[in-house]
């Protein structure tokens, strides 16, 4: 494989391989994607399909009720960190630019609603974990993190919304030193997860 434009390769060089998960496009012209190696010249049906063999048992949700553009770039952690979903809450709309055409590899759901959102969690038995640094949130380094659970952000400005707030079965927040009342969403986002995977991922 000849590395190309920084993250992509070239034409395959020899005889193609058989195997279905490859795309004869990209064996016949390069694969540019930002995919890791191993899925080079794959199919994205049959990429999504290996990853969801093995996605971690979290979920991701955010509302969206000013259209943030955090959402792009946390359904691109989510994908990094092999979340189960993530999902929207508020406006179906949502700024895919961050995302950087993860979204294709990641399963994302709508709800209407904090109430729509909070029955379909009660549903599937999955407890809500509230992310926002208010009243009692519990610093997530030492906060209780089940493997399988939901991880609820706020949005740029106001923040998680008291109905979201009231939804949630458990409260963290990200420990700061500095003089700023928050990170970005996405940030915070990233950290979470990343503590999720430490903690669980094998
Ligand atoms: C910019 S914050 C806004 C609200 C924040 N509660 C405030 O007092 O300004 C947007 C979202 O980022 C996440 N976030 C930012 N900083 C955080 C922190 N230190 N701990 C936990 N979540 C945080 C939360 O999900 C929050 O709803």
């Amino acid at each position: 494989m000849d590395e190309v434009r920084g993250h992509g390769v070239g034409p395959w060089e020899g005889d193609p391989p058989e195997d279905p998960v490859y795309d004869p496009e990209l064996l016949a012209h390069g694969d540019t994607r930002n995919v890791i190696d191993r899925y080079r010249y794959w199919r994205m049906e049959a990429i999504v399909a290996d990853l969801d063999a093995r996605r971690h048992p979290f979920h991701v949700a955010i509302e969206n009720w000013q259209h943030d553009m955090n959402i792009g770039s946390i359904v691109r952690s989510a994908n990094a960190f092999l979340a189960d979903t993530v999902h929207i809450i508020g406006r179906r709309r949502w700024n895919r630019r961050g995302a950087m055409v993860t979204d294709r590899y990641q399963h994302v759901v709508h709800h209407e609603d904090v109430a729509a959102f909070a029955a379909w969690a009660r549903a599937e038995g999955i407890p809500i974990l509230a992310v926002d640094n208010v009243g009692e949130a519990v610093p997530v380094d030492r906060a209780e993190l089940p493997e399988r659970c939901v991880l609820l952000f706020g949005q740029e400005g106001p923040g998680l919304s008291d109905e979201a707030l009231a939804a949630a079965s458990g409260h963290i927040e990200i420990t700061q030193y500095g003089s700023t009342r928050s990170i970005n969403a996405s940030a915070a986002a990233a950290v979470v997860m990343y503590e999720w995977c430490r903690r669980h991922a094998g």
